[in-house]
């Protein structure tokens, strides 16, 4: 049976033409960037337009990319320097990824005073709340992701720039789901500080973008030869660079069509999975990303189902791949006031490159298989 892989979330399939633009970087080409000679002049050439399709694509100044090993690095880089350079408070939001959880939680070891705001039911951040924690802190580095990995749910960002900047604060928005899966213009949304990875979109694992409006001034955290505008030194990754570039071209390229093409198989696998599942229960709200759908077989086990799906071919997650690796509960759904029986059988599609309805209509043909043997084996309720 051909596989169907629905875990994009986690890490998306490297793209043909991700491969094709690294392929010649990694067979023959490979030199220094920092080196004078034509090869190293020629690798210098490849990662500045890649700077340059990254800068266009997100509303940015070519000097406000900078290349890291992926979101993790870039997240940690960007909130350490900008509560550390002055600022000393950091609101998150309880629904960040572990990147940003794990530094806040640092922070507030070396003594920073650290805020997790609220989530509503939906999955985006209390406004509310937000805004009081932002008025007893004012000048704080506010971290609000984009688009959660768990649940898609979107966070209204400019409205969140709006308030981060009224007290004088920083806005920090980890747009590793959002960037290419819905259009972003970092500049018009206001956005301070960002940081995605590359293998979210089909580009290849281990590199990333630090965004740094051009105005902030950040100190380093790591030393060496002065790459990255002395941000982030070492030599850098060529080759990933290049697919990175490759990939997020592909991907905002016939993007709208995409996304369309997201909605509907999401919208036919919810309505689908309501019939096969009548208790299932969808998180997310309405403002959610169209490649994702998280949703909850009441009274069944994730695991029980999601063994039984990737023996038929299906790949799928509980939530997050860190979460579901550590076999803990989902943070976010926790977060969201998501009760046990709903968290523990919580299983998260979602879409990526050329999927649309007709892997939706595969999907619930084979989810209405394993539940159809999972009955018959006497592991679910007749
Ligand atoms: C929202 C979000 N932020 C950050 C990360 C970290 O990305 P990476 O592991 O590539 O550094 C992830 C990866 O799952 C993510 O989904």
């Amino acid at each position: 049976m051909d596989s169907l892989y629905l875990d994009h979330n986690a890490s998306a399939p490297l793209r043909r033409e991700a491969y094709e633009a690294m392929r010649p970087w990694l067979e023959k080409r490979q030199a220094n960037a920092s080196s004078l000679h034509k090869a190293g002049q020629a690798a210098r050439a490849a990662i500045e337009s890649v700077r340059d399709g990254a800068a266009k694509a997100l509303g940015a100044w070519p000097e406000e990319i900078f290349f890291t090993s992926g979101a993790t690095e870039a997240c940690n880089l960007a909130l350490l320097a900008a509560v550390e350079d002055g600022r000393w408070a950091l609101c998150f939001s309880q629904a960040e990824h572990p990147a940003v959880l794990q530094t806040a939680a640092a922070l507030a070891a070396k003594g920073c005073a650290v805020k997790a705001l609220r989530v509503t039911p939906q999955g985006s951040v209390d406004l509310e709340h937000l805004r009081a924690e932002l008025k007893a802190s004012p000048g704080a580095v506010l971290a609000c992701m984009h688009a959660n990995n768990e649940t898609g749910s979107l966070n209204p960002i400019e409205e969140i720039a709006r308030s981060a900047h009224q007290g004088g604060g920083l806005f920090f928005c980890d747009i590793t789901q959002s960037l290419a899966k819905t259009p972003l213009d970092l500049h018009a949304l206001d956005i301070d500080l960002a940081a995605a990875s590359a293998h979210k979109f089909g580009g290849p694992q281990g590199v990333g973008i630090l965004f740094k409006r051009r105005s902030l001034r950040l100190a380093a955290r790591l030393f060496g030869g002065g790459q990255e505008q002395g941000l982030r030194p070492g030599t850098e990754n060529l080759p990933g660079i290049v697919g990175m570039g490759a990939a997020l071209e592909a991907g905002l390229s016939g993007l709208a069509t995409q996304a369309r093409a997201w909605s509907e198989a999401r919208e036919h696998l919810a309505l689908g999975l309501k019939r096969l599942w009548p208790q299932a229960l969808i998180h997310g709200g309405d403002a959610v990303l169209a490649n994702t759908l998280s949703v909850s077989f009441l009274g069944l086990e994730k695991d029980t189902l999601l063994m039984k799906l990737d023996q038929m071919g299906l790949q799928a997650s509980a939530g997050s791949a860190c979460a579901a690796g550590a076999s803990q509960p989902s943070h976010v759904l926790e977060a969201m006031g998501v009760g046990p029986a709903a968290m523990n059988s919580v299983i998260r599609f979602s879409f990526g490159a050329a999927q649309g309805p007709q892997e939706a209509a595969e999907a619930l043909k084979r989810i209405g298989q394993a539940l159809a043997d999972l009955r018959s084996a006497g592991l679910i309720p007749a």
